[in-house]
Formats: C-alpha cells, structure tokens, sequence
C-alpha cells in the first residue's frame, strides 16, 4: 500500500524554484543531442486516459491518469478560488516519477467541499544516476469535485454490471437514466463486475472502460470497478488493479457514504480452482477464505454496526445463480456472516437474468440482480440511500421500470 500522498502548498517562491529546477534540467537535455531525439521529431506528449476520480471520501480523494510516456506526475489543487497545493504520490519516499499510470491520493481534504484540481505531467526524457532529463509539460484544465459530509444526508449509486465489452452502454445508459433534467442523479457509478470478456490489453482497459467513463463522468464523479469473473480471464488480467483504486487497495473493501455502509466482496471465479479452464493459476478458494476471514471483522466494527443501512456489492450473488463451485463457496464463505451482519440489500450480476429475490429463508435481505449486455436485457440499479429510507429501483434500458425495493431501517444489534 502506498504511503500516504504528500502535498505542498504553491507559494509563488516555491513554484518558481520548482519550475526552475525543471527548467534547468529540461536545458540539461538539450545538451545531448545524441541522446535524445530532437523535440519536433517527438510526438507531442499525451495523457491516454483522464483524469478519472476514484475513492471520493468525506476526507480524501485519488485521481488517476495515463500518460503515453514515462513522466513526473503531480495534482494541482484547492478548495477556494485558487489552486494552492501540490499533491504527489510518495511510495519509501520516493515521489513516484518516471512511470505512466498515475495514482494520486488527496489525503485530509475537507468534506462537504467543492475541490478543484488539475493533472501536471512533465514527461522524463531520461534517467542517468540521479540525474532526470524532463521534456514537455501536459497541464490539464481545472476539474471539480465535491467531497460529502462525514454525515452527508443522502447518497445516490447508480450501479452496472455485465455490460461485456460494449461500452457505448455506458453513455447510453447514463444519459438516458442518469440525469434529473440537468442534474446529475447520481454521487458513484458502480461497475458490478464483468466489464470485459477477456481482458487482453492496456489498450482495451482504456478504450472499452476508462475512456467512455472519463468522456462522461469521471473526472468530476468517481466511479469503482467490481471484479467480476471475466476480469480475471486473459492475457492483462493480472494488470488490472493498477488502473483503479480502492480502500485499503484490495478488491474487498467496505466504505461508509452517509448513512450507507457498502460492503464490498469478490466472488472470484464460477468453477473451481482445479479446472482445465485455469491451468493451474488461480487460487480463488483461499481468496474467499481469507475474505471470509475479513467479514467476520468488518460486520463486527463500528462503522457497520452504526449504518443506518448496509449494502453489498458482489458479482456473483450468493443465491439464485446455480449450483457451480464459484456461488456455491461464495454461499459458504460470505452466506451466514451476512445473514448475521442483518444486512439490508445484496447488488449483483453475472447470471445475465435480471430479477428482485425478496428476503427469504436462505437470505434474510433482497437480492437485486441485474441484467446482461445485449440491448432489451440491459439493467441500471438506481439506489437513492437517506437516514430514513433506501431506495433502490431496477431500470431496462428500454425505460420499464422492472421493480423497486423501499427498506426503512430495521431494528439493530
Ligand atoms: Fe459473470
């Protein structure tokens, strides 16, 4: 885990040394001609994916980008009229640099503000020893966001899943549900697993995925990925995690939005971890364990226990999605501790059949699960979450509204 992000205010003085040291050393590369390319023979430098916000929290907030090349990256922000800080991600020390996929974590910054930011690359032509040789500078325009208040009074989610590759789902799906004239309906955009088929490249992850979120949303809204069991399928799988981020930068997770605590869980693969399918790479038995293990704590903490309301978000659902390995053992390990945890609503995916199972004798709480790619049988999840009550309603993309769950809070523990 990344130690925590350093920032530094922009004083006038300060920024003027900065960029003097930068000058200086960009000055430095033209010294050695032989070994750099000439700047006009050099593609203009490029952020491929971005700014994209990931982790909104009442106190903190991570932004991510790509570049095209390596460079030195940093967060220019501030919550008044003027951009007053500098953020940077320090990993042993080390300010992280000469790297593409950028992960900037705003930490102690207000709640129940309005942030301004901007993303600075200044590419890294060249390392030798201690020596950096910098190129150009990319300097985004200013973006907003918004923290909530530690108590914010209502929190709304508007949750995908299985949209498989098809990513002009993601437009579609947002304009046509996502907005309240013109207002954004919506704090977090959920992706509950199985964005892709296969995941077989950066390229992918960033036209499929990262792109349509930006071109939409995500530099002013954040959003988080659920993995799903496509995700962990094809030659980039393995790569993934790195474009995202998450609390505690694991995949299971929870965090508090208001009066919602949402538990996140990674249901892993469907089958086994001994079949042909996997060659042997997997290990999604002890994962759930070792998850299991996790959720024994979580449900005890405070921060749950407190929640007016508790949602789980997992791809694969617990129930109604056949009897494989993968919800069978999702069933075993995560079933009762939720039961016992009195959760109030489960969200999932993965079975492609859209449908609202009422609480019964296997899952004291609903599960919604939502649809599958093709149009006709596409799904958005609206969840609208207060002190008093929580909403969550199941839309197809032709407009029908499928069904509609209304919980008031039940008595706790
Ligand atoms: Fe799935």
């Amino acid at each position: 885990m990344p130690e925590n992000a350093e920032n530094s205010p922009i004083t006038a003085a300060g920024r003027r040394s900065f960029l003097q040291k930068i000058t200086a050393l960009g000055s430095l590369s033209v010294l050695s001609p032989s070994a750099l390319p000439a700047r006009e023979d050099r593609d203009p430098l490029h952020v491929q994916a971005g700014p994209y916000l990931q982790n909104v929290l009442h106190d903190e907030a991570t932004i991510m980008w790509i570049t095209d090349r390596n460079c030195f990256s940093w967060v220019e922000y501030g919550d008044g009229n003027h951009l007053h800080r500098k953020f940077f991600e320090v990993h042993n020390g080390l300010i992280q640099g000469n790297n593409r996929i950028n992960k900037i974590r705003l930490k102690g910054i207000k709640s129940g503000r309005f942030h301004k930011y901007r993303i600075v690359s200044t590419e890294i032509v060249r390392v030798s020893g201690s020596q950096f040789y910098f190129g150009e500078t990319y300097t985004s325009p200013i973006y907003t966001f918004q923290t909530p208040e530690l108590r914010e009074d209502r929190f709304r989610m508007l949750v995908f899943n299985d949209h498989h590759e098809r990513s002009q789902t993601i437009p579609e799906m947002l304009y046509r549900f996502g907005y309240h004239g013109n207002e954004r309906d919506f704090d977090l955009v959920v992706f509950n697993g199985d964005v892709f088929d296969n995941t077989e490249s950066e390229e992918q992850v960033i036209r499929q995925f990262l792109r349509p979120c930006v071109e939409v949303f995500a530099k002013e809204v954040p959003f988080l990925f659920v993995q799903g069991n496509h995700e962990v399928r094809g030659a980039f799988a393995r790569h993934i995690p790195q474009y995202f981020s998450f609390v505690d930068e694991k995949y299971y997770h929870a965090f508090s939005r208001g009066p919602l605590r949402v538990v996140v869980l990674d249901g892993g693969e469907d089958k086994s971890d001994d079949n042909w399918e996997y060659k042997g790479m997997v290990a999604f038995d002890p994962y759930r364990e070792e998850q299991r293990e996790w959720l024994k704590k979580e449900i005890r903490s405070e921060e749950f226990r407190n929640s007016s309301f508790r949602l789980v978000l997992i791809h694969i659902p617990l129930w109604h999605s056949g009897d494989w390995h993968g919800p069978t053992h999702c069933r075993e390990m995560f079933g009762d501790l939720l039961n016992q945890g009195e959760v109030d609503l489960m969200l999932s995916g993965h079975t492609h059949r859209y449908g609202i199972h009422p609480s019964d004798g296997d899952h004291r709480f609903p599960v919604m699960i939502g649809g599958g790619p093709i149009s006709g049988n596409r799904t958005i999840i609206k969840l609208d979450c207060t002190k008093d009550d929580l909403r969550a309603k199941m839309i197809r993309d032709d407009g029908e509204l499928i069904g509609e769950i209304n919980l008031t809070p039940k008595k706790k523990r």
